[in-house]
């Protein structure tokens, strides 16, 4: 894990040096409590949803940490693609509420939805690009139907494929990239309209473990570089280790254990947390070749 540990004395300023030693203890005070409160992005409170009989989401309650790399894991048909649904604002749900920087959201609707649906990215297993597209196209996309013009619009669709590391790659056809490169597509259109969040449902399941290391290291460092808060959703344990902080388990549609990820590895309280433990390799200091 690789929070910062502050001690209260090396948070202040220099400019406050000419404080007298009693204003600086308190000063120091308020600041080390500060930082200890970690703002919620994204809240869900009871959340449920029902697909005719099932039930894919149930009562699900969580908070997310702004700028953090949030992980649900569950296995296939847990609920995990049906939460993300609802978290990004794509499908209300039946019952409960989503809240994003204490703005219930859930409830939004027309032009008020799309404003908050521009501020998430998303990426899927798939990709989902436009085939009839080039790169830059693709990219260009979201750009285009948020009106921007020709000349800005060209600066940033350079930029963020510079970015994500196929500048070279900006005229070519998706049939000419590897799974990797059209990933890359997919995460530079996401983050084109300078999201807040990044949604990513099991972004990394088509690839090898190669293109998944460095994949997972393009998040973790974009996460990093553009402080925005990623929700990444896999089946694979490895892939939480590899770059989450916090994770959430989720079984026939509950949440049924979420903590960081470190206390969850090392004392699993569930049959469904050990489950997706089974098969991890013996800790190290790095994970896919990611170094946490
Ligand atoms: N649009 C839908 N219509 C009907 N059933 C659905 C729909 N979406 C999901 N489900 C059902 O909800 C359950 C959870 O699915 P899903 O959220 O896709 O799980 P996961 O992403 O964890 O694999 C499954 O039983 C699935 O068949
Ligand atoms: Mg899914």
């Amino acid at each position: 894990m690789s929070r910062a540990i502050f001690t209260p004395r090396s948070l202040l300023p220099d400019e406050t040096s000419s404080l007298d030693n009693r204003s600086r203890g308190k000063l120091c005070i308020a600041c080390f409590f500060v930082t200890m409160i970690r703002v919620q992005m994204i809240q869900l409170k009871s959340v449920s949803k029902m697909y005719g009989t099932v039930q894919a989401v149930h009562e699900v309650s969580l908070q997310v940490a702004d700028g953090c790399i949030f992980g649900i894991i569950g296995k296939s048909g847990a609920g995990k693609s049906s939460l993300l649904r609802i978290m990004s604002l794509l499908e209300k749900p039946d019952s409960g509420a989503v809240f994003f920087n204490e703005e219930r959201v859930d409830t939004l609707e027309g032009d008020a939805l799309l404003a908050k649906r521009r501020k998430m990215g998303m990426i899927f297993q798939n990709f989902n690009l436009f085939s009839s597209r080039d790169v830059r196209g693709n990219v260009a996309y979201p750009l285009e139907i948020a009106g921007m013009g020709k000349a800005a619009l060209k600066t940033r669709v350079a930029e963020l494929l510079e970015l994500v590391g196929i500048a070279d790659k900006s005229k070519s056809r998706l049939s000419c990239l590897s799974g990797g490169q059209k990933q890359r597509v997919a995460i530079a259109r996401a983050l084109a309209a300078y999201p807040d969040v990044l949604f990513c449902d099991e972004a990394t399941s088509a690839l090898d473990p190669q293109t998944t290391r460095s994949i997972l290291t393009l998040i973790k460092d974009l996460q990093q570089r553009l402080r925005i808060t990623v929700i990444l959703i896999t089946h694979q344990m490895e892939v939480v280790r590899a770059v989450c902080e916090e994770v959430a388990v989720m079984e026939s549609g509950r949440i049924v254990e979420s903590g960081l990820v470190e206390t969850i590895l090392r004392e699993p309280k569930t049959g469904a947390a050990r489950e997706m433990l089974q098969g991890l390799a013996a800790p190290s200091g790095t994970y896919l070749g990611v170094s946490r």
